[in-house]
């Protein structure tokens, strides 16, 4: 069989825990024979409400790790991490490829019939210069209303996407939005898409806008330059900072029973 460089390359996935696991599906259908490591910083999340030293301590030492483990290039599939340490991952491994996760912003005010596009996020995606420079590059046309969902993160983490405390959350955050007439959403935070039914209960009618395809098309033109890696391992293992079986459960319940999910201690 012919395989392309691309199809056989490996690629380290990180996150402050679960939410990465959302830009999994379309990395795979981006790149179907890349091989895929993810580390859940969970023994470390919520990383929303942490300063960026901290957050930028904890991505250098996960590259670090992904690398060891024979990672070609890095998605950093964290808003919040994006935006505090994507620079300074890009200066410690120059040779490495690089993709990060923005709001998509730029989807939502371009699908906004209304005007009115909300923008779910941490605090910390929120208020860094990173999103700060994105939002003024937007054209004016619409207003984009900015809500920080302290705990929704948290609540997500915890694995129950059902829970009383994840609706409540959902609903308080959801509410300003709504009062405000969005008719985009953005899901500006990778956990958020688990509790998309939860978001579209409270948000009748709007659209959510999420960027893992257009990260997953990102990372499909950067592999492409990469040479083939070690077709016979796994093609997707996990590593936890907290507990590897709450991790492994999430993934199998999220990714379904296509995916063979191996969970492991971060060391
Ligand atoms: N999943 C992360 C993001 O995309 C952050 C959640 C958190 O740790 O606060 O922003």
């Amino acid at each position: 069989m012919n395989v392309s460089p691309a199809a056989g390359c490996c690629i380290g996935v990180f996150d402050s825990g679960v939410g990465g696991l959302s830009v999994l599906p379309a990395l795979r259908a981006a790149l179907p024979g890349a091989r895929l490591l993810y580390v859940a910083d969970s023994g470390h999340a919520p990383y929303g409400e942490r300063g960026e030293a901290f957050i930028v301590e904890r991505a250098l030492h996960i590259a670090a790790f992904l690398l060891s483990q024979g990672a070609q290039m890095l998605v950093v599939a964290c808003n919040t991490a994006t935006a505090a340490a994507v620079e300074a991952l890009r200066q410690a491994h120059p040779q490495t490829p690089m993709v990060g996760i923005e709001p998509g912003v730029k989807p939502a005010v371009a699908l906004t019939r209304r005007g009115h596009v909300g923008v779910m996020a941490t605090s910390g995606t929120l208020a860094s210069r990173k999103f700060q420079r994105l939002l003024a590059a937007q054209p004016t046309h619409a207003a984009v209303h900015l809500q920080p969902c302290p705990g929704l993160a948290l609540a997500i983490e915890r694995g129950d996407l059902q829970s009383a405390e994840l609706r409540a959350v959902v609903r308080r955050h959801c509410a300003p939005l709504r009062e405000a007439g969005c008719d985009v959403v953005v899901l500006g935070c990778t956990h958020y898409p688990f509790a998309a039914p939860l978001i579209r209960e409270a948000l009748p009618g709007v659209a959510l806008v999420d960027t893992a395809e257009a990260v997953a098309r990102h990372t499909a033109t950067l592999a492409a330059r990469l040479p083939a890696s070690n077709l016979d391992l796994p093609a997707l293992q996990l590593w936890s900072s907290g507990d590897p079986a709450q991790l492994g459960a999430f993934a199998r319940r999220w990714l379904g029973p296509d995916w063979d999910v191996t969970a492991a201690a971060l060391p």
